[in-house]
């Protein structure tokens, strides 16, 4: 299950609803920069790092390899829930997976002040500097921690450069490394052992037993380190193919490709938007949407639906369906339009142009569709929905080329219908 736009599209409620097919959740990139929001029964959860599977008591939710973690999150992620009355005790957490430690974050934070004008407008959460150290392969790996003379030379070697980067470039203080090991070993470790696993093999035992595993991506397309709007985007693969790296396993293992979309577009941060509203519809959008960050608390851009991006999106994911949420957004609206192309200096374009210089100048052309003026919230039948809301839904799928299977009318679990079926 992926992201189709800039994130935010609410996959966290059809990661619940795919849930119930599936024995396994497996989140395979990212880290607390994500910010998924589900509605149970009422009470809304709002969840970072734990796969949202954790909802379920059928379902083992494993943090894959490719994830980025922050002990200190996970573990305040964990005692929320289980307040709450969610069993966590299952959840599987892999060994290969990157620490994201405190010198993460403050070089996030630098990196951004440093950018000015220019900055990504990141979350600050220290995915960018801890993604870099893996590659730099100076990264602090989740089973460094079971053995306390490797995590700490680890440390040491990785803060012996990054060091003089807070200090001779940031004019900052340096991290002692054992000060900071001490911390990490006797806040987060007794409590973290039991959920750390090879989460490789698990999740192949479940495959070979004929189990359904669901892989939950974080962020989306287009803020993909390749295919997204670089370098406004995060720092790794949300793609569906990014599940092969970020959790173990083969292309052919991969079934079923679920792409989530919402009936409009927003996005948080800097970087290129063709259907971006400045006017009165897109505070509307914003306002009945509820769309700040669930993360950081950002107003976030809105525009109208994009289906030349939803076309390339459906490509580099290789969709096999599509999901489209928060539709009831647009109950009081007059009109709704729908981007079916761009013109870029004079030209008529169907493509996402791959040189982004030409993405800044593309002027989107829409197709408009009256709009149904009526409550979608209580409908959960095909056969109910608004004959204008059908049309938009249709338009969508031909527009896009990739069937919509489900669509959300609201935000909480049962709030939704079944469209097209595969
Ligand atoms: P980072 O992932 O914190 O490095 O931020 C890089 C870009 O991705 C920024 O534009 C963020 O706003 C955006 N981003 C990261 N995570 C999310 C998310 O879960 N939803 C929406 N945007 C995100």
């Amino acid at each position: 299950m992926v992201g189709t736009q800039w994130g935010d599209e609410g996959k966290g409620k059809f990661t619940d609803l795919l849930s119930k097919e599936a024995s396994m959740v497996v989140r395979y990139q990212g880290g607390h920069n994500a910010g998924h929001t589900i509605v149970v029964d009422g009470e809304k959860f709002a969840i970072q790092l734990v796969p949202s599977g954790v909802l379920y008591d059928h379902i083992t939710p494993v943090i894959g390899n490719g994830v980025v973690v922050d002990p200190f999150v996970l573990l305040r992620e964990i005692d929320m829930l289980t307040r709450r009355g969610i069993d966590c005790t299952r959840l599987k957490l892999s060994g290969n997976a990157h620490l994201i430690l405190s010198y993460h974050q403050e070089l996030d934070a630098l990196h951004e002040r440093h950018l000015g004008k220019a900055k990504l407008g990141t979350t600050k959460r220290g995915i960018g500097p801890a993604y870099a150290d893996k590659s730099m392969r100076v990264g602090i790996r989740v089973q460094d921690l079971l053995d306390e003379n490797i995590f700490r030379e680890k440390l040491h070697a990785s803060l012996a450069h990054t060091n003089k980067v807070l200090t001779k470039v940031f004019n900052r203080l340096p991290v002692d490394p054992d000060q900071l090991a001490d911390k990490v070993l006797t806040e987060c470790l007794s409590q973290l052992r039991p959920y750390i696993a090879d989460s490789v093999n698990l999740i192949h035992d479940a495959l070979d037993a004929g189990q359904h595993v669901l892989f939950e991506g974080a962020q989306a397309t287009f803020l993909d380190l390749d295919h997204g709007t670089y370098p406004f985007v995060t720092s790794s693969n949300p793609i569906a193919g990014g599940a092969c790296a970020g959790a173990g396993i083969g292309p052919k293992d991969i079934n079923r490709v679920v792409g989530i979309a919402k009936a409009y577009v927003t996005r948080v941060g800097s970087g290129p938007f063709p259907t971006e509203l400045f006017d009165q519809d897109g505070d509307r959008i914003v306002d009945i949407g509820r769309e700040y960050g669930t993360n950081t608390g950002r107003r976030r851009r809105p525009g109208w639906f994009d289906a030349v991006m939803l076309r390339h999106a459906g490509r580099v994911n290789g969709l096999t369906e599509l999901a489209i949420t928060k539709l009831d957004v647009f109950d009081t609206f007059d009109t709704v339009k729908l981007c079916v192309g761009y013109e870029i200096d004079g030209q008529r374009v169907d493509r996402l142009p791959y040189h982004q210089s030409e993405l800044h100048r593309a002027r989107p052309v829409y197709e408009e569709f009256p709009g149904w003026n009526t409550d979608l919230t209580a409908v959960t039948e095909k056969a109910q929905l608004h004959p204008n809301a059908a049309s938009f839904l249709n338009a969508i799928e031909e527009r896009v080329q990739v069937p919509v299977t489900l669509a959300s009318t609201g935000p909480g679990r049962d709030q939704f219908l079944h469209w097209t079926q595969t």
